[in-house]
């Protein structure tokens, strides 16, 4: 029986964008004895009542061997690269018997398309083939899977809908539904995950807050703002043809309308809808419905703050 059994939890990169929701969502369950790992150059600042434990900039093995002693849980939310970070992370917490590790996955689609596309998610395939390597020495794994996060998501821009100018370009039939997961509702996911030690053994485990079309994301800012949004086309075809027209990967432009044609375009099977094959887990770890019209006016109201 695991059940019950995560008590001390370890926060790696607890100060980063995902890190610090997870940092709250952790102590808002008032379950877990936590305690936060940072860099020795990190800027990340923790509340006095946090424990924090610090290690070199690399994140050497004796050092983190040390750190990963009594900790039932890690949870990860560094950056995906430089990958070895990861895996020397795995290794070294099989070693020092750790019971359940949580990747830096946040985002994952399953398809083979995902890593094809994205080399990000090629990346993070890898790294969990390692950490399924470490099950026969005992280290359990729960995967999130949330797609992309929503709410940041509209208000970085990174879903490509302009809040400032009111406009976007829809690709393909704007129809197709992907899922979309709240930042803190992936941490909540997260939290929930390490009270069901039993249910999430192992597994890849799916969530979201919404699945929904770029049609029906533009139709709700459109009332949040009261305006008409100005709209440009493009297919697909177009997109992707621009993506390989450039030379480096990691072109952030590029990188952003990999990660979009995902979920946007229309030929493309990426498993970016976890509803329809019934992969959801919202029930299982008992997260709240959320409201995408509350949700979109929130962040439009914020926006224009
Ligand atoms: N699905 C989505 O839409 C989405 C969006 C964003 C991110 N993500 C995923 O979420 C995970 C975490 O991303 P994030 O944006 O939260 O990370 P981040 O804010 O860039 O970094 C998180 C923390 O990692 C630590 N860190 C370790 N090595 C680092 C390095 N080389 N450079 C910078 N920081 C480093 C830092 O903590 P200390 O300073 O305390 O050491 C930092 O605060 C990633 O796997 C990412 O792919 C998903
Ligand atoms: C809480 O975690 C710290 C750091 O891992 C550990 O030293 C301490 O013994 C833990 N406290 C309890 C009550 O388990
Ligand atoms: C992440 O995505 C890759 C590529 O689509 C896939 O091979 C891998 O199994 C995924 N990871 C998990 C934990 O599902
Ligand atoms: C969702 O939020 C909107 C706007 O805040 C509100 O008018 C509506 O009643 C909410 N719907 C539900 C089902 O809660």
């Amino acid at each position: 029986m695991m059940e019950q059994m995560i008590k001390n939890v370890m926060v790696i990169g607890a100060g980063g964008l995902v890190g610090n929701e997870l940092l709250a969502a952790l102590q808002k369950e008032n379950a877990f004895n936590l305690t936060v790992l940072t860099r020795q150059s990190s800027k990340s600042t923790f509340l006095p009542n946090i424990r924090v434990c610090t290690v070199d900039d690399d994140y050497p093995a004796h050092q983190l061997f040390e750190a990963f002693q009594d900790q039932d849980a890690l949870v990860s939310a560094i950056p995906g690269r430089p990958y070895d970070i990861h895996l020397r992370m795995i290794d070294v917490a099989a070693k020092a018997g750790v019971k359940r590790f949580i990747p830096s996955e946040y985002g994952n689609n399953t398809c083979a398309v995902a890593a094809e596309l994205v080399p990000l998610y090629a990346v993070k395939a890898k790294i969990m083939a390692h950490l399924r390597t470490k099950e026969s020495a005992g280290l359990t794994w729960t995967a999130i899977h949330s797609g992309q996060f929503f709410d940041w998501g509209l208000e970085s821009g990174w879903l490509n809908f302009d809040l400032a100018a009111k406009r976007t370009t829809i690709y393909d039939s704007g129809k197709k539904r992907w899922s979309t997961t709240n930042i803190g509702t992936v941490a909540a996911a997260v939290a929930k995950a390490l009270l069901k030690p039993d249910e999430t053994k192992n597994k890849p485990v799916f969530v979201s807050s919404f699945t929904v079309s770029q049609l029906q994301v533009l139709k709700e800012l459109e009332k949040a703002t009261g305006s008409k949004w100005e709209v440009k086309e493009m297919t697909s075809e177009t997109a992707l043809d621009k993506v390989r027209k450039m030379d480096n990967e990691d072109d952030p432009e590029g990188s952003k309308l990999r990660f979009l044609m995902l979920l946007y375009a229309d030929g493309l099977d990426s498993c970016a809808n976890f509803e329809e094959g019934g992969l959801s887990s919202n029930e299982l770890l008992g997260l709240p419905e959320e409201n995408l019209s509350g949700v979109i006016a929130q962040v439009v109201k914020q926006h224009a703050s």
